[in-house]
């Protein structure tokens, strides 16, 4: 593990692309370019026109800790206290799950299931937020739209609502503290969305080092079959629906499709619809309450 002490960006990104690689970092070249420019407060793009930019001694040694923390495998948005979501920027610590690329495709599914804009208030309930992505990202695309979010933790609590008011969106977004809907008192939305804890307990030790170590466990741990949280959120989820309500959820795939498509009929929704992921993979799944018109609530 060599110190990067080179006075050169180019020189210096090269340096940390080959540390990062030995280390097992898959990106690495796109990762110590990311650490140089979240150092120098730019983009990639703008970083790419001044690979001979000279390195201050003091930014050379900001760097080769920003490398450092990054070739012990901590995720490069815990590196860069940030990720992209939707087009919109989160702080991310360890205290929630680093939002991923894949929920962008949930986000869009469920704007595109809400009732369209019509002059009134509409509700929706984000589970789980971490973050708070999911919950800005619906409000930010819909100003019609007020989203309660709700997460077990305290500290992603915290998080979640830094993030609402660094993206002003705390006239329409409140977060509050509670396991899964049952703190939430009379709401009744006109959909309910989640990324959950779904993945089963025997495969939480085969996780990359950036997800094991650094991700927080209540974020991904979703029990033996890893639908111990859906399997209750889907059952208690009517109870915070209008009629012709939707539950939008994010699954493992595989047969976590079925099994949650089971679980929604029981429930008393029907319309079931899925979704396949950016590589394909069926892992959204949506289920709708009956209507006023077919005799719903
Ligand atoms: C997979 S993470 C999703 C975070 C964020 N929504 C996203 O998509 O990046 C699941 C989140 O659910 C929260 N969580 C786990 N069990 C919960 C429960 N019983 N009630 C509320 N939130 C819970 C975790 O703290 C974590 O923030």
């Amino acid at each position: 593990m060599s110190a990067v002490t080179t006075a050169s960006t180019r020189a210096a990104i090269e340096a940390a692309t080959v540390r990062l690689r030995d280390a097992g970092v898959e990106a690495a070249r796109v990762d110590a370019e990311w650490l140089m420019a979240g150092l120098l407060g730019v983009g990639r793009a703008v970083l790419a026109a001044n690979l001979d930019h000279e390195l201050t001694p003091t930014l050379a040694a900001r760097y080769d800790a920003a490398v450092t923390r990054r070739e012990r495998r901590e995720p490069l948005q815990h590196v860069l206290g940030w990720e992209e979501f939707c087009g919109l920027r989160f702080t991310v610590t360890a205290d929630v799950l680093v939002p991923r690329p894949e929920t962008e495709t949930l986000v869009e599914w469920a704007l595109s299931l809400l009732p369209p804009p019509g002059g009134i208030r509409r509700l929706a309930i984000d589970v789980g937020t971490g973050s708070g992505c999911i919950a800005c990202a619906l409000a930010a695309a819909r100003p019609d739209l007020e989203v309660v979010a709700v997460d077990a933790s305290p500290a992603a609590v915290q998080i979640a609502r830094r993030n609402v008011s660094a993206l002003e969106l705390g006239g329409r977004v409140t977060v509050r503290e509670g396991d899964l809907l049952s703190g939430l008192g009379r709401l009744r939305a006109d959909m309910v969305v989640a990324n959950p804890p779904y993945l089963p307990a025997a495969a939480l030790a085969g996780l990359a080092p950036e997800v094991a170590a650094h991700d927080p466990l209540v974020a991904l741990d979703g029990g033996a079959d890893g639908l111990s949280v859906i399997r209750r959120l889907i059952a208690e989820t009517p109870g915070w629906l209008t009629a012709g309500g939707a539950l939008v959820l994010e699954t493992a795939g595989g047969d976590q499709v079925p099994e949650s498509a089971a679980l929604m009929r029981a429930a008393g929704f029907s319309n079931i619809a899925t979704r396949r992921d950016l590589v394909g993979v069926e892992r959204f799944i949506a289920g709708f309450l009956p209507s006023t018109e077919d005799g719903g609530g």
